[in-house]
């Protein structure tokens, strides 16, 4: 059997070192290594630990003296090259890859604190994420306050106390809403504090949160980055010297490393990112301008329209909307199951950030356990609908919100275009692609006109350049 040895290396993929490579190029290159035998892909190494020449290497590399994978709960090839890939893309200096996003904010949170400290987070935190500040933290002495995230006095009053850490999220997961990433920055680095992002929902294309201050930047790779709802995995990122020194131990120690196979998986989907995630933001917009116009739903969410009452911060910190779409239906809990079960192409989940568009009812799952009073003070309703928009046809997608907003109609009346059964519907000549256009309301609903549709116009970010410095601000 032909089976050549390969010579026992790995080295950087060849692309240039000497100029900094734009966002769709580093996601499709960025931190390749190639083994000996010059593979095209990236190699995963699905093996969870590695073997020495002699034991005196096996010595040499537990004293740090030598360089060589010794366990994947410590570092694997695979997860290293995610994790440079990341680097790359977010402009840090350090990451360590994590099972779940979950895993990513908890090593984040548990690796810097310790009894006796004090936190400071937005109140509108991912369920699990509120769960940790709100109910783990204060099991091991350490003191926390949740603030109203946009509001600035209440992160200024918060913050006049000596604090050891600020956690954020923006846009927030479900209700859309945005932190002032620069001002609190400020605030929380002159009460001491180390600030750590959840940027889930903007994604490091839309938003840069390090650019506005931010110490540390956290993800659920298994939003977006996957974009295909296959795997979970989460990062932190970091300055060096904390992903060494802090970061780092807690991760080797306590185990919440990533799979070389889901790095592999996740590596493979942020090939993609940069045509995919416009394209969701266009549709997410488009939807947005449609959902607004029609009289079963009270009010939309979405961060770019000019009804969002922090469109301005959104633009000056954000690339695009978003993907996600918030909105509330007429009827609480009962129309907003009965608009779920209505929908036939997008499917009821509580993911996000997946080619197939997700509609999470926020109150009875990822939002369930923060209790009542607490969903209130986000305003979270049990008419709230997030929608993750995915990659199918806005066309289609529109006419499907559209069909399952009649089911909730107050009084049925005949829907804009009748729905044939499929048999009865004329045989077309070949059509052009249908224009991606929003269905007309059904009952003029008299609402200040939104922000021009986005859809068909070039989205706002150009991927080639860099995202605008924030003045005065740290790179
Ligand atoms: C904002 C946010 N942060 C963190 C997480 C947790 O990610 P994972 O499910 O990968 O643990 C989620 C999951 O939905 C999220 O939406």
């Amino acid at each position: 059997m032909f089976a050549p040895r390969a010579p026992k290396v790995l080295r950087m993929a060849k692309i240039p070192s000497d100029r900094p490579l734009r966002p769709a190029t580093q996601l499709v290159h960025g931190g390749q290594m190639r083994t000996g035998f010059d593979e095209t892909a990236e190699a995963l190494f699905l093996t969870s630990g590695f073997v020495y020449d002699s034991a005196e290497q096996a010595e040499a590399t537990f004293l740090g003296t030598a360089e060589h994978f010794q366990y994947s709960r410590f570092g694997n090839p695979t997860t290293s090259m995610l994790e440079q890939r990341l680097v790359l893309l977010e402009g840090a200096e350090a990451c360590r890859v994590t099972a779940t996003g979950m895993a990513a904010v908890s090593a984040g949170l548990l690796a810097h604190l310790k009894a006796s400290d004090r936190v400071v987070a937005s109140r509108a935190l991912f369920g699990s994420c509120h769960w940790i500040v709100s109910t783990l933290l204060p099991r091991y002495g350490i003191r926390t306050e949740f603030v109203d995230g946009g509001d600035l006095q209440q992160w200024k009053a918060a913050l006049t106390t000596p604090t050891a850490l600020v956690l954020l999220e923006t846009p927030s997961n479900p209700m859309l809403e945005l932190v002032d990433l620069a001002a609190v920055c400020d605030l929380a680095h002159a009460a001491g504090a180390l600030v750590v992002v959840d940027n889930v929902f903007a994604t490091p294309l839309l938003q840069k949160p390090m650019q506005f201050g931010a110490d540390v930047v956290v993800y659920s790779c298994t939003k977006h980055m996957d974009g295909q709802g296959r795997v979970l995995g989460g990062a932190v990122l970091g300055r060096k010297k904390w992903v060494e020194e802090v970061l780092q131990p807690f991760i080797r120690n306590t185990g919440p490393s990533m799979s070389p196979f889901n790095a592999w998986v996740i590596l493979k989907g942020l090939e993609t990112l940069h045509l995919r995630l416009p394209a969701m933001c266009r549709s997410a917009a488009a939807i947005a301008d449609f959902l607004a116009e029609r009289s079963e739903v009270a009010r939309v969410l979405y961060p770019f329209r000019a009804d969002h009452p922090q469109q301005g911060l959104a633009k000056a910190q954000m690339a695009a909307g978003g993907s996600l779409v918030t909105f509330d239906v007429q009827g609480g809990k009962e129309a907003a199951f009965r608009f779920m079960n209505a929908l036939r192409i997008v499917a009821v989940s509580n993911n996000l950030g997946d080619s197939k568009s997700l509609v999470t009812h926020p109150a009875t799952t990822t939002h369930m356990r923060v209790g009542a009073e607490e969903r209130a003070k986000l305003g979270i309703t049990d008419g709230t609908i997030r929608l993750s928009v995915g990659l199918e046809d806005v066309a289609d997608l529109i006419e499907d919100l559209s069909t399952a907003l009649d089911a909730i109609a107050p009084v049925q009346v005949p829907t804009r275009r009748p729905v044939l059964p499929v048999e009865a519907e004329p045989v077309a000549a070949p059509a052009a692609e249908p224009a991606a256009e929003a269905p007309k309301a059904r009952r003029g609903k008299s609402k200040p006109s939104a922000a021009p549709a986005e859809a068909g116009t070039p989205l706002l970010f150009e991927l080639a350049s860099p995202l605008p410095e924030a003045p005065g601000r740290k790179g």
